[in-house]
């Protein structure tokens, strides 16, 4: 939008959240809150972004994103005086001026859209985002006066009557920037915090004969600001019942939503059905007809379409293919693959391995920097030891090749295709193609052994 500028106010540290972690860094849905609204305001487009940091600056920095321009406010004198340190950087700037808090990640796009729209049509000098609420507790009360609004008081400050009002502030305005300057220059600090509030920047310019407009948000549950654990946990529940029904709406079966945590930039095929317990987070993308049976934790991962993720298992940026089986309890971690068909089965570990199309890997397996071919059968117990204590060795299973139970593979080593492995197998040299291994030591059996071992145990049983 031109003639835009915006300023995101996020020098606080939160004292309610009584953390060590500045408010606006508290992850909500996966991400800091502060980066929700980011997002928002960067989707309009505005000439320019400031963010007024204060407590933890150098942390909150590092999460910005580029083309976010910093303010610092080295003491926290109030919103008022926040804004005064943003205002700073906008120097020279003459349009609209959009204050917003960094600790309202709720509130979108389309409405922060829509307040600035408004502003501009009614030519108001200020437009204060408000809503309408069930219960306005904590928030600053809009006290209108006749259509306009005519100052907003604060919670601490009101009066019992003015605490009845349900219309709040959001704690998102847009100014003139005339009027902004103008009126900042005026706001005291007398009030129950002794703070300079922002607030009063509409009664300020309301008095001196300004226009300031209130427009309620669209939807009221959005402007819930976070200043506690208890709403941290109130966002997050509202952003995932979000994405749950979108995801829901294009086509995916979400058995019990409240108890499935998926985030934002998560991608789900249509058909697919996710069972409670499920985490998906980060950058994964889950294909059309998949079934992911209770309480898999998959992060920044694909797993392609028709393929079973068993209940309880890991995925960590890893890759499955199409028609896999992964689970239960499996732990498919950095850098592993399974490709079409193939299957890791309960107890089965996978670090840096490339399981080819068809292979199995069913039961109790390690398979750490391994590349095995195609339909390859790997027997229960089966370990590749790749590490020598100093580095790391990799094996390499050729198409085809039968591995029995409880092998060990010494890395380095490779095993030619068509070759079998006998169970109980450690496996220190190469081995060829359609070749036999087998390291056991020959079976003696001695008749009887067992049944006189008996006797001669009950002999000396103690009465
Ligand atoms: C503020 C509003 C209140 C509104 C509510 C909406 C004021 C005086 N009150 O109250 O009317 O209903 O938001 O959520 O503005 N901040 C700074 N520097 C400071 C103080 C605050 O950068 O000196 C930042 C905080 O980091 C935070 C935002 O401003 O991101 C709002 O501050 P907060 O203390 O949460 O204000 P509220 O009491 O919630
Ligand atoms: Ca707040």
């Amino acid at each position: 939008m031109k003639g835009l500028a915006v300023i995101v106010l996020a020098a606080g540290l939160g004292t309610r959240m009584r953390s060590g972690v500045v408010k606006v860094l508290h992850p909500v849905a996966g991400r800091p809150m502060l980066l929700h609204t980011l997002d928002h305001l960067r989707a309009l487009k505005p000439e320019s972004i400031v963010a007024v940091l204060g407590h933890q600056a150098e942390e909150v920095s590092k999460v910005l994103p580029e083309g976010v321009l910093t303010a610092r406010q080295k003491e926290q004198l109030g919103t008022a005086h926040a804004a005064l340190c943003g205002m700073k950087k906008l120097k020279g700037f003459t349009g609209t001026v959009m204050v917003v808090s960094g600790d309202t990640p709720l509130l979108d796009t389309e409405t922060y859209r829509s307040v600035v729209s408004r502003h501009r049509k009614s030519k108001a000098d200020v437009t204060v985002l408000t809503a309408v609420l069930e219960d306005p507790a904590g928030y600053g009360r809009i006290i209108r006066d006749g259509g306009n609004v005519g100052r907003i008081v604060e919670q601490k400050d009101a009066t019992e009557a003015e605490r009845a009002v349900r219309e709040i502030n959001t704690g998102a305005y847009c100014f003139q920037t005339d009027a902004l300057n103008k009126a900042l220059k005026l706001v005291g600090s007398e009030n129950a915090q002794g703070e300079f509030y922002l607030t009063d920047v509409v009664h300020i310019t309301a008095a001196s004969g300004g226009k300031v407009t209130g427009v309620p948000a669209p939807r009221p549950e959005e402007a819930l600001g976070i200043n506690s654990r208890v709403e941290l946990a109130m966002a997050e529940s509202m952003l995932r019942k979000r994405t749950n029904e979108r995801l829901m709406a294009s086509g995916v079966t979400i058995i019990d939503p409240a108890a499935t945590y998926i985030e934002p930039g998560v991608v789900v095929g249509r058909d697919t059905v996710i069972h409670p317990g499920n985490h998906i987070t980060g950058n994964s993308i889950i294909g059309e007809r998949c079934v992911l049976m209770p309480g898999n934790v998959i992060t920044d991962s694909t797993v392609k379409d028709g393929s079973t993720i068993l209940g309880y298992s890991v995925i960590s940026r890893a890759c499955v293919d199409e028609y896999a089986s992964v689970g239960p309890f499996a732990h498919i971690r950095p850098g592993s693959r399974l490709e079409a068909g193939a299957k890791a089965g309960n107890f089965v570990e996978l670090k840096k391995a490339l399981l080819g199309a068809g292979s199995k890997a069913s039961h109790l397996s390690y398979l750490g920097d391994a590349i095995i071919g195609r339909d390859v059968n790997i027997g229960a117990g089966t370990i590749t030891c790749n590490y020598d204590g100093v580095n790391k060795h990799q094996t390499v299973i050729g198409d085809g090749v039968f591995v029995g139970s409880d092998t060990q593979f010494i890395a380095p080593v490779r095993v030619g295709r068509g070759a079998l492995i006998a169970a109980g197998t450690t496996v220190t040299r190469d081995v060829p193609e359609d070749a036999l291994a087998i390291s056991r030591t020959k079976q003696s059996v001695t008749l009887g052994w067992a049944c006189r071992k008996r006797e001669q145990l009950a002999r000396t049983k103690k009465k």
